[in-house]
């Protein structure tokens, strides 16, 4: 393992770009002759929704939605809110929800639910990364990019306090920063 700025680093640049780049190809076959739309969860899916988009070539455009979060405290509670609404209506489109972590699975089965009350063609999920064990609600990704333990990660859009979303490679929390 190498360091960044003193992190353990998890998944190099290199790692995601190549991982990234196979998530596109199977997008790419999916999806083939159709036109896609892309919806980023904000903030954390910018980075990987930005170099998966450019992974795959079919037709596609970009929607962003943010969710408030539930402190840790709550999470359990499933209290997720839509703090940012699509622009663009997806009723009979080809819709991929990209996010960065699935975590509980709260955050992705709301967007779940209220997208399909949209009425879209078809809706896949692709997650960059997945931690299975920590799931509360009964959801998978299409797409995973890479499956990992019960870690905190920061790096590649994902944030501690909002801080590290800026790491261009995927790194463990130190536990004494936390
Ligand atoms: P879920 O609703 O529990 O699946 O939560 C998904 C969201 O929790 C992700 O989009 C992240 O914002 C956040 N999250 C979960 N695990 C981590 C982590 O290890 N690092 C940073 N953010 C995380």
């Amino acid at each position: 393992m190498s360091t960044y700025q003193g992190l353990e680093v998890l998944f190099t640049r290199e790692q995601i770009a190549e991982r990234i780049k196979e998530m596109g190809k199977q997008i790419t076959h999916d999806l083939e002759g159709e036109k896609l739309v892309m919806i980023g969860v904000l903030k954390g899916a910018a980075p990987f929704l930005a170099d998966l988009a450019r992974a795959v070539t079919v037709d596609t455009t970009f929607d962003f939605v943010a969710v408030s979060s539930y402190g840790k405290s709550n999470r359990t509670s499933g209290a997720v809110k839509l703090i940012k609404d699509l622009d663009e209506p997806i009723e009979g489109k080809n819709v991929l929800i990209v996010e960065d972590i699935l975590d509980t699975g709260l955050t992705l089965t709301y967007l779940r639910k209220i997208f399909l009350q949209h009425h879209p063609k078809s809706l896949r999920i692709a997650a960059l990364l997945d931690k299975p064990s920590r799931r509360i609600e009964k959801i998978e990704a299409d797409y995973t990019g890479f499956s990992i333990p019960n870690l905190f990660v920061i790096g590649f859009g994902m944030d501690y306090a909002e801080r590290y979303r800026n790491l261009p490679d995927i790194c463990l929390m130190p536990p004494d920063a936390q």
